[in-house]
This record gives C-alpha cells, sequence and structure tokens, in this order.
C-alpha cells in the first residue's frame, strides 16, 4: 500500500476488535515512532494494553468501544509542539494504516490523566492516537470543496492539484477543514483558523499536502 492509498483508506475508526497486536507489527511501528522522534526531536509512545483510558462516560459517549492501544503523542513544550505532533503524528497513523491497523486522532474524549505515558519534566502530551484492529474500516469524511481549500496566483500545476487531493483527505478535529493552502509563484503558504487544535490540524496537513504532491 502506498503512501497515498493508505490516505484513502485511512479514515477514524472508534470501534476495535479484543485481538492482540501482532509482535512483527509492533517491532515496525515502533521503528517508524523512533525514526519520527529522532527526527521531530518528540518522545512518542507506543503503549499496549491499558484499557484504562478509554474507560468512562466521555469515552462512551465519544463513541469508542474496545480501545486498548494508542500512540502518545508527547514532545518537549515549545512554540512548534503541537504541529511536530501532528505531522509525524499522521506519519505514524498512515504506516499503521500500512500494516493493516486502523487509528482515530483523539484530543478530547479520553482520560488524559490516566495515560500510562511518560511525560518528563517540561514535557506535554499533546493528544493519542487509538490503536488496533477496527471492527470496521470507517467512512471517508464529507470534505469541503476543493476551491474552498486553496488559492492561486496562476492556473493550478499538477503538482499542486495531487497536494490539494491529498490534503483533502487529512483528518481536522471536529472535520472542520478549516484550513486554506496557497499558492504564490514557487511558494505554498499553510493558513489554518485560530482554534484549539488548529495546530495539530497544520501539521497533519502539511503532511498530507507535502507527500500528495508526488515532488
Ligand atoms: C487534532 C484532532 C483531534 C481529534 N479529537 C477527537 C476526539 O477527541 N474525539 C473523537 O471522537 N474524534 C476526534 N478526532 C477525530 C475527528 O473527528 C476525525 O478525524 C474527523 O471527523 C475526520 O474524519 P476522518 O479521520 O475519518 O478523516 C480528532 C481529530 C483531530 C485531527
Amino acid at each position: 500500500m502506498t503512501i497515498y492509498e493508505a490516505m484513502k483508506a485511512r479514515h477514524a475508526v472508534r470501534s476495535y476488535e479484543d485481538k492482540k497486536i501482532e509482535e512483527s507489527v509492533i517491532e515496525a511501528l515502533n521503528e517508524e515512532i523512533n525514526k519520527c522522534n529522532h527526527e521531530g526531536t518528540l518522545t512518542t509512545q507506543l503503549i499496549l494494553n491499558d484499557k484504562n483510558v478509554f474507560k468512562g462516560l466521555m469515552a462512551h459517549y465519544g463513541g469508542f468501544r474496545g480501545v486498548s492501544n494508542y500512540i502518545a503523542l508527547v514532545g518537549p513544550i515549545g512554540e512548534k509542539l503541537e504541529e511536530k505532533a501532528g505531522y509525524y503524528g499522521e506519519h505514524i497513523a498512515l504506516k499503521a494504516q500500512q500494516l493493516g491497523l486502523n487509528t482515530c486522532w483523539v484530543a478530547v474524549t479520553y482520560k488524559k490523566g490516566r495515560s500510562k505515558a511518560v511525560i518528563g519534566d517540561n514535557e506535554k502530551l499533546v493528544c493519542v492516537l487509538a490503536l488496533g484492529y477496527g471492527t470496521t474500516q470507517g467512512v471517508p469524511h464529507k470534505s469541503k470543496k476543493m476551491e474552498q481549500l486553496f488559492k492561486a496566483d496562476r492556473d493550478m500545476p499538477e503538482w499542486f492539484r495531487k497536494g490539494m487531493e491529498a490534503a483533502m483527505l487529512a483528518p481536522t478535529a471536529q472535520n472542520k477543514q478549516d484550513f486554506l493552502i496557497v499558492l504564490n509563484g514557487e511558494d505554498v503558504k499553510f493558513e489554518v483558523k485560530e482554534g484549539k487544535y488548529s495546530k495539530i490540524d497544520l501539521g497533519i496537513i502539511k503532511y498530507h499536502f507535502q507527500n500528495g504532491t508526488g515532488l
């Protein structure tokens, strides 16, 4: 499965089978997480067999069922932390998809305080990715039209159109898609409407666009 195929196949999945993740899959995922941590200066962790953070009313009403594994997106507090968590988190979510797993980004509907993730001094748990074998593959999100999501100073080049198609597949908090991608000369700018999770969204959108262009 190519990265673009993984983008098309990935949808938020909130209900999981009671099935352990295979050892070889765990190894491959941890390898990817380590690479991301190195490149992005993060301390993201794969947490297995911990049902506690998705217990309780909030997770229940959020529609989560059978979540025992998650990826805790952690890193040093700083201006770029949220964006980096979005960027590298989405890389990991797509890798998980390629490995036959399902995921869901979760910033609100979980018990943050119960997480087993190791969070150092001056570090923060940004959000988590629920992880496992889904009871379904989820469904494609409703998307705004491409015209609402970009501005260009000329007829759109093919590489930009491909990037836009990938950006439209990106998950955003509450599926708001409050972003605009602006092409000016050879320069591409990413704008997001100010919001609690907009910097995480920004990182996710950048990852999709950059990996979608095929450049
Ligand atoms: C930053 C972020 C935070 C999110 N937080 C939650 C959450 O707390 N609870 C939840 O059920 N879904 C959450 N989601 C999942 C979104 O609702 C979902 O990604 C969006 O509706 C798009 O659907 P898709 O992931 O299937 O493309 C979050 C997504 C993002 C990107």
